[in-house]
């Protein structure tokens, strides 16, 4: 929604996002083989870099021009989508290996699905609600995910790790929610 990219644009105009890896795409990318790999909400494309530094083809979509700009040129391995996932696609059967952090649409669990070659990975990570939170939506959409969502979202798939981080997680009052699962061959 156009709201977001407006909103988005402006945190990668102050350079407020991270550039390290996510530790969970760092621990659990190494259980497949290089292959074409989705990066949903790549942002300033920290997951998407390191993963064509592996040997992966990248897709990476965000709505942000601004964030998709930091990758501009990086790695040629690395495929800038710049599009709505309110709305995007994922082709059917494309990806052996698809992340998602810091992201939530759960209008996308299906498609992550289907989406995934079989013996695909899927690696998710995202924030969890947290007991007591009195705003759950922005702009009436819900960022967060209820507890065992994700992993009931991807029962279809090969649950090989699943986390919920408890009140004692890194930064107080954000809790995450990990998912690392595989597609039957
Ligand atoms: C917290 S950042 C996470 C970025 C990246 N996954 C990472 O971990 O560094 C959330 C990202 O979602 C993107 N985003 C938000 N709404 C979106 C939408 N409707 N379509 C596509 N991207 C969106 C933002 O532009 C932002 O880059």
């Amino acid at each position: 929604m156009f709201s977001d990219r407006v909103r988005w644009n402006e945190k990668y105009r102050r350079k407020d996002y991270p550039e390290e890896p996510s530790a969970i795409v760092k621990n659990f990318f190494g259980l497949v083989q290089p292959t074409a790999a989705l990066d949903i909400a790549a942002g300033s494309g920290r997951n998407a870099l390191f993963l064509a530094g592996q040997g992966f083809t990248v897709d990476a979509v965000d709505i942000s021009d601004e964030g998709l700009s930091l990758l501009k040129g990086r790695h040629r391995a690395v495929r800038s989508i710049c599009a709505d996932l309110d709305t995007f696609d994922i082709p059917i059967e494309r990806y052996g290996l698809i992340v998602n952090i810091l992201f939530l649409n759960r209008r996308l669990f299906p498609q992550i699905r289907e989406g995934l070659r079989p013996g695909g990975l899927l690696i998710f990570e995202t924030l969890l609600d947290t007991p007591g939170r009195t705003e759950h939506s922005t702009h009436g959409r819900d960022y967060f995910l209820r507890e065992n969502e994700l992993l009931h979202s991807f029962l279809t798939l090969r649950i090989l790790h699943y986390h919920e981080e408890g009140d004692s997680g890194q930064e107080p009052g954000r809790r995450l929610a990990s998912l690392v699962a595989m597609k039957d061959k």
